[in-house]
């Protein structure tokens, strides 16, 4: 029976990697756990609630002397002395950015896994934990933005007057992008998103986000993750969020391209462009930011008043939640590693999961691991080259010009040649045919539903046709008219009612 240690993370880290829900998982699994003091009390679990979940509360130096180790944040050089030799470390390291971390972690003799480096394959979801925090924190920016703006995010009618509601864009919809803009668009906002995987857009309108497509196509990478985009496509992003940036009144970025700094999407004169009170997330403030005059973990104030959000802690600021995703993933990895369920360890390298979170192996550095294929993604034989979108089939020139010729001499043979009153309408039904495709063709996909219900106005005519008959002496066609005008009223009323209550689904507040 293997003994795991839960430790105090150090100040300024709120999370904690195990809660007592938690604890009865591992506890399950063989294991038996000890708890820091402290560990969880700024996540709002107390000594107590560990007590109660059968976990023995020890000091620091028991806790870091234990078995495996369960931590968060990357552990400073005092803590690394404090580890048993041969004990097993699992905390965020950050291998690829800290060399010198998993040299100090190799010189103790352990083994250590980094959480941050589970592979973003279907099996390793329950395992994720850079998803769960990038989803926790998304939510996060989206309220510590609502807790600076000025406004409302929903637009409202009151007795003090009309409020527009809030626009937020949302640069990257990755994972915390998409947790940022569920939440955006659940407190009411108008909010639109861009991301060079077009793949995205589903997802983003299926959560009431606009995808704001820039027309250039960007290359996939093998690991499911998104590749550096393209100059040209660079370019006319740029554009894009100039344009937004003025309009616009929160912009929350998360882009990113993993092993890179991340891309600087917003310009200061987008800044300055932007409206005073207006306010800016950049979650990647600690990677480089994608915002120019963003600064990591800090709050700032442009001359004309645009609050800058830099904050690397959004996960911790939602500390019991994180924790408890946090120390499920971590859980789901014990398991993995504890496949008897009889509290042993035991590292299989031939997994692909096991071996990619694997830094260093009793003293030996084991990273960086194998590329990891993602099913979903291409085969690693796909030309580098840029992919093409799809043009949208259109029909060519020449077969357009023979349908036209095609229905103009059916026309005149018709004309010709047919009994009256066929002629006239048929010359009726080709004129609308052309009238119709013109003006419906122009008119956006999503308003067509709209555009029928107003087109039921043309019963009007029939409204007419039976005023006509109603003064008739015989009483059944004076029925019959009155019903006429009754349904046909139901239908024109109907359908300007219809078409109102569709195009505010367009608006929000009334406003556009
Ligand atoms: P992700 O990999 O799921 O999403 C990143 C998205 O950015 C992808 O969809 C990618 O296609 C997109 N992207 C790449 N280049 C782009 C470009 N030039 N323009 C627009 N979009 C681009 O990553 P995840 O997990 O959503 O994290 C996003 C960011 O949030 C990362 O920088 C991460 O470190 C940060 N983060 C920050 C936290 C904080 O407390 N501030 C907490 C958790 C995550």
């Amino acid at each position: 029976m293997a003994v795991i240690g839960i430790v105090r993370e150090p100040g300024g880290e709120s999370r904690v990697a195990a809660t007592p829900a938690t604890i009865a998982s591992l506890r399950k699994l063989g294991h038996e756990v000890v708890v820091e003091r402290g560990a969880g009390s700024d996540a709002s679990y107390p000594d107590e609630a560990y007590a109660a979940a059968e976990a023995t509360l020890v000091e620091r130096e028991q806790a870091w002397g234990s078995e495996i180790v369960l931590a968060i944040t990357p552990p400073d050089p005092e803590r690394i002395a404090l580890l048993a030799d041969g004990a097993t470390f699992i905390a965020l390291l950050s291998p690829a950015l800290r060399p010198d971390l998993v040299e100090s972690l190799a010189q103790r003799g352990i083994t250590a896994l980094a959480l941050d480096a589970v592979p973003r394959i279907s099996r390793a979801q329950s395992m994720d934990v850079l998803s769960s925090m990038a989803n926790i924190a998304g939510y996060r920016a989206v309220v510590e933005a609502a807790h600076e703006f000025g406004r409302f995010f929903t637009g409202q009618v009151t007795a003090a007057g009309k409020v527009p509601p809030a626009k937020v864009l949302v640069a990257g919809a990755g994972v915390a992008g998409l947790a940022a803009i569920g939440a955006a668009s659940s407190l009411g906002a108008i909010v639109r998103a861009t991301d060079p995987r077009p793949e995205v857009a589903d997802q983003v309108t299926s959560i009431g986000g606009e995808y704001l497509p820039v027309d250039v196509a960007v290359e996939k990478s093998a690991d499911g993750y998104a590749k550096a985009t393209s100059e040209a496509y660079d370019r006319r992003a740029a554009e894009i969020y100039t344009e937004q940036a003025a309009d616009v009144d929160i912009i929350i970025t998360t882009a990113l391209i993993p092993g890179r700094a991340a891309p600087r999407l917003i310009t200061a004169s987008d800044v300055a462009a932007m409206k005073p009170g207006s306010v800016i997330v950049d979650m990647a403030a600690g990677q480089g930011g994608n915002v120019e005059g963003s600064v990591a973990g800090a709050r700032t104030v442009t001359a004309n008043g645009v609050i800058i959000l830099g904050y690397t802690d959004l996960a911790s600021r939602l500390a019991a939640q994180a924790s408890q995703l946090y120390g499920t993933n971590v859980a789901n990895l014990v398991a993995l590693l504890t496949p008897g369920k009889d509290g042993v360890l035991a590292i299989d390298f031939d997994d692909v999961v096991q071996r990619s979170v694997t830094v260093v192996r009793d003293g030996a550095v084991t990273w960086p691991p194998p590329p990891v294929q993602v099913a979903a993604a291409p085969a690693k034989a796909t030309p580098a080259a840029p992919v093409e979108i799809p043009a949208k089939k259109s029909m060519s020139a020449g077969r357009k010009a023979l349908l036209i010729v095609l229905g103009i001499a059916a026309l005149f043979a018709v004309n010709a040649f047919a009994p009256a009153p066929l002629p006239q309408h048929f010359t009726v039904l080709t004129l609308s045919v052309v009238i119709g495709f013109y003006v419906i063709g122009k008119v956006h996909h999503a308003l067509h539903t709209p555009l029928m219900s107003v087109t039921n106005a043309i019963s009007g005519v029939i409204v007419v046709g039976a005023m006509l008959q109603i003064t008739d002496s015989n009483p059944v066609v004076q029925v019959i008219a009155a019903i006429a005008v009754l349904l046909a009223s139901i239908n024109i009323f109907g359908g300007f009612a219809v078409t109102r209550r569709m195009l505010a689904m367009f608006t929000k507040g009334g406003q556009k």
